[in-house]
């Protein structure tokens, strides 16, 4: 399935080293942090999936971003049926809990599930006990948002920590406090597991890779050296690259330039965002602001600019502070090292920056 996919630009480099330190036994999880859009799903699908069946791991791959309160539930019963799934014959009574324990969930969501459930420890028990398996975690920091998860947590832990040998773990991340929080908090210890890898932004093969796609699906020639340029200006993201060229093989008679023009604004992300800034508090608004500015949140010309806003008296550190802190546990932003903040989302930054520029020009 992968291997038809001659819009994807392979990161075999990347991929093999993953596979290198999981195989010879050097990593047992590994944590990868990107922000937004910039190929992390991609690169577990398309490259470190089908390497790994290659070089004989089982692997199970699972997203938290869509199951909200219930995301915690959904993964262990995903677990359990991929581990069911595979040991039919003779794990006959796990396959029958667990279809008893998804047809429960599908019947009641959102309330008591009444099967008997299997911990997680047990399912990761029946997992390994039937060959060796790479767990692709995706977004897997929403799991610690709700303290019930820490129990699921914690088993996932002790499961990885028994079977080492048989079970690595692949964490990606689009927020850095996310997994940090899920890695050094002390109810959900998993901070000796997770050397972090980077990603990369992607390179200008990438660009040549899409010109050659494009040229491939419509015939037409599309300048490679003009969509670095534009890569380069929309911030290295692949996603928002991938839109403008999809444009341009839907309709022949766009220009780069028009295409560019038409998806810089993507509509559904703007009104995510304007969501999420009219829902915050003025004051968060501001540490956002200066964030997306540079600026030292706590310095005290920063806080007497925030006041100037605010119409009132220079807000305190405690009340900066508390505001950071929100904005950090909703991820809008992300702590670089040394105090550093960043904008979670490329993309929301951006827009950001776009805004307040329309706002200072008249
Ligand atoms: N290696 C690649 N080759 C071709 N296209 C890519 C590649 N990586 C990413 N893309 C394009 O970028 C899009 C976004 O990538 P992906 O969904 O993997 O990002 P992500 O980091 O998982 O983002 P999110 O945080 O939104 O989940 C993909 O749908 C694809 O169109
Ligand atoms: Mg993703």
């Amino acid at each position: 399935m992968a291997a038809q996919d001659y819009w994807h630009y392979p990161r075999t480099a990347l991929a093999d080293s993953v596979l290198m330190a999981f195989d010879s036994g050097l990593s047992h999880a590994l944590t990868m942090f990107a922000p937004r859009r910039m190929g992390k799903t991609e690169f577990l699908l398309k490259d470190i999936a089908p390497r790994a069946e290659e070089h004989g791991w089982r692997v199970f791959y699972h997203s938290f971003m869509t199951d909200g309160d219930e995301a915690g539930e959904v993964f262990r019963l995903s677990l359990a049926e991929f581990a069911a799934g595979r040991m039919k014959s003779w794990l006959k009574p796990l396959t029958a809990r667990v279809s008893a324990d998804l047809l429960g969930v599908k019947a009641e969501l959102g309330t008591q599930a009444t099967a008997p459930a299997h911990s997680l420890t047990e399912v990761v028990q029946a997992l390994t006990s039937s060959g060796k398996t790479i767990l692709l975690l995706d977004e897997a920091q929403i799991l610690t948002r709700l303290a019930r998860n820490e129990e699921l947590l914690g088993g996932l832990r002790t499961g990885l920590d028994i079977n080492k040998d048989q079970l690595k773990v692949l964490f990606t991340g689009s927020s850095r406090e996310g997994l940090r929080r899920m890695f050094s908090e002390a109810r959900a210890p998993f901070f000796h597991f997770g050397t972090n890898i980077e990603l990369p932004t992607l390179d200008r093969g990438f660009c040549a890779h899409l010109a050659a796609a494009y040229r491939r699906s419509t015939g037409r020639p599309l300048d490679e050296w003009r969509l670095w340029e534009e890569f380069e200006a929309m911030g290295h993201v692949p996603g928002r690259l991938r839109a403008v060229v999809e444009a341009m093989v839907l309709n022949a008679d766009l220009t780069l330039a028009e295409a560019v023009a038409l998806k810089v604004h993507d509509v559904h992300d703007e009104v995510q965002y304007a969501k999420i800034l009219k829902a915050l508090p003025l004051l968060d608004r501001l540490v956002l602001q200066a964030v997306l500015e540079g600026a030292p949140l706590f310095a005290e010309d920063t806080r007497t600019r925030m006041a100037a806003t605010l119409g009132s008296a220079v807000p305190g550190t405690t009340a900066v502070q508390s505001a950071t802190e929100r904005l950090l546990r909703d991820e809008i932003i992300t702590r670089r090292e040394r105090g550093q903040y960043e904008i979670s989302d490329p993309g929301l930054g951006q827009w950001l920056k776009a805004l307040t520029s329309s706002q200072e020009t008249p």
